[in-house]
């Protein structure tokens, strides 16, 4: 069964009242040298977290709208985004069915694991609403971290394959959709990566 907003506040929650955060602060090395070469517009950073991807993009200058359906990891975000001086856009809302009133340049989405229905639901709507000419940057853990890799969630109905993103994309300009070998700590982690452009 996937983790629910409750889930995600009350491990936002822990972590902030430890003074800590559940993810880096530093943005995904991945999204950033992915997207870091665009030219800055208008952005989406959907399933946000704590926003640490998203407060990266603003910091470049980009005009962030960040999105998830836990309002504690936004609030986390967005306390780091009045220090630093950044302004970004929090929605608290499920990605499933979240529609950006608007069409954005860059939509991003890291780790937000979904059984595949809810996956095609969020990502099939991230298609809709972007700008001509704008990218889909999408990173998730995929099904082979099973069986050879390490890390992320152990439920084979969340797991990320290549054949799904390519289905999600048939639309758009695929640039790269491929699995992606990340090194941690404890091993080496099988992600699953697309990056298309809405030509
Ligand atoms: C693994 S975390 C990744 C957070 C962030 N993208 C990052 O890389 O730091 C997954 C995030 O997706 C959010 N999430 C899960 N299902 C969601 C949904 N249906 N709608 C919106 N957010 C969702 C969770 O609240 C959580 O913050």
């Amino acid at each position: 069964m996937t983790m629910g907003p409750t889930g995600w506040d009350d491990r936002y929650a822990e972590a902030a009242a430890g003074k800590s955060s559940v993810w880096s602060l530093e943005s995904n090395a991945w999204v950033a040298a992915t997207v870091g070469g665009l030219d800055p517009g208008s952005a989406v950073d959907l399933g946000a977290g704590e926003g640490r991807n998203a407060l990266w993009l603003a910091s470049l200058g980009w005009e962030v709208t960040a999105v998830d359906f836990s309002a504690v990891g936004l609030e986390t975000g967005a306390s780091r985004a009045e220090s630093l001086g950044l302004d970004i856009e929090w929605i608290t809302a499920d990605a499933t069915d979240w529609v950006s009133p608007t069409e954005v340049d860059l939509v991003v989405v890291a780790y937000l694991q979904l059984p595949a229905d809810d996956l095609a639901l969020a990502l099939g709507n991230a298609v809709g609403y972007l700008a001509p000419g704008g990218t889909l940057a999408v990173i998730g853990h995929d099904l082979d971290n099973l069986t050879r890799g390490v890390g992320g969630p152990q439920d084979a109905a969340v797991l990320y394959t290549v054949d799904a993103l390519l289905e999600i994309a048939r639309d758009l300009d695929v640039i790269e959709c491929r699995q992606f070998e990340r090194l941690t700590p404890k091993g080496t982690a099988i992600d699953a990566i697309l990056v298309a452009r809405n030509d």
